[in-house]
């Protein structure tokens, strides 16, 4: 018997880095996917086969993962082996992971492979409603990135378009814009959590300054909730537009990302950072007009592919 369940990956509309600060985030999921496909084996073993690597690690041995070269796929065994004390199974378990998310550049890549794990190991011994499948995968995503806020899980799981602040959590924003982007890698991979202790770095240095730019922050959310409730898309990228300019000054763009934003602004209708920074990716908000030159552009100097928002989430067939 094999089980499949797939989840999307992510970007991060508006509020990244200050979102830690208390400000609100604009998330969406993106019709970019991440499946895993489980089944049980005889042989005492938990093998995991992805595009990253692979990896294999007897039942015995699921208790101690500290010694696994590959970090990125503890939380991996760590959901194998709860659903194996949860039902009392005492074989083995083989799981395959395909993807179509770039890894470790602030897409979701992470978020998504854990829920779609999570959700096709425990079906094979018993369906998991998506409330359960977060809940179990906050735990296991906490053993490779310890401040996980939830938001990306939160947006993975159920799809669309999302609020999330640190003090009210994540609330779902029901409209159905089909909003369009373009999503430039910069090919420079970062480190969520050193760039957001740079960013730590900056405030301490520039209190007074970091202040304003929260409140100009708080303003472009209100703002940017309100034009995605209306579907104001020239209203929407030229906020996207403010909101990287205060990326830029908190210190997280890099040259590429600069020749990649300038690229984009030429024909879309905004662009900016999407996550952490230092690297990572920079999105495009493009209508039918702008779409094609876009991409022409931004692919003579970047790995780039048109993403729309995903309103399915997790995806159990
Ligand atoms: O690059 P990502 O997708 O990991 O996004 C990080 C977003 C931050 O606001 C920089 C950090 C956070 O935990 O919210």
């Amino acid at each position: 018997m094999k089980s499949t369940a797939s989840a999307p990956g992510k970007i991060i509309l508006f509020g990244e880095h200050f979102v830690v600060y208390g400000i609100k985030a604009i998330l969406c999921s993106i019709d970019r996917r991440i499946t895993a496909t489980s089944e049980f084996l005889d042989e005492k073993v938990v093998r995991i086969t992805s595009s990253l690597g692979s990896a294999e690690v007897s039942t015995e041995s699921l208790d101690n993962l500290d010694k696994l070269p590959q970090k990125f796929m503890k939380p991996f065994f760590h959901i194998a082996k709860n659903a194996f004390e949860e039902n009392s199974y005492g074989k083995g378990l083989n799981i395959t992971i395909k993807s179509d998310i770039p890894h470790g550049v602030g897409l979701g890549s992470s978020s998504a492979s854990c829920i779609a794990v999570t959700a096709s190991v425990n079906q094979l011994f018993k369906k998991l409603t998506r409330e359960e499948v977060m809940q179990k995968l906050i735990e296991a995503e906490r053993t490779i990135f310890q401040q996980s806020s939830g938001a990306d899980t939160a947006v993975s799981t159920f799809g669309g378009l999302m609020l999330y602040d640190l003090k009210n959590g994540f609330h779902n924003i029901p409209v159905k814009n089909r909003l369009s982007f373009i999503i430039a890698n910069s090919s420079q991979t970062h480190d969520t959590n050193s760039v957001v202790n740079q960013v730590r770095k900056f405030k301490e240095k520039n209190e007074a300054l970091f202040k304003k730019m929260c409140e100009k922050e708080d303003q472009i959310l209100s703002q940017a909730t309100l034009a995605i409730n209306q579907n104001d898309q020239i209203k929407i990228g030229a906020l996207m537009m403010e909101n990287h300019a205060l990326l830029k000054e908190i210190g997280v763009s890099t040259d590429k990302i600069e020749l990649l934003i300038k690229t984009a602004q030429k024909t879309s209708l905004g662009a900016k950072i999407t996550g952490a920074g230092g690297g990572g990716c920079i999105i495009a908000l493009v209508n039918d007009s702008s779409k094609a030159e876009t991409l022409s552009n931004l692919s003579d100097i970047s790995d780039c592919f048109i993403a729309n928002i995903d309103y399915h989430g997790l995806d159990y067939s």
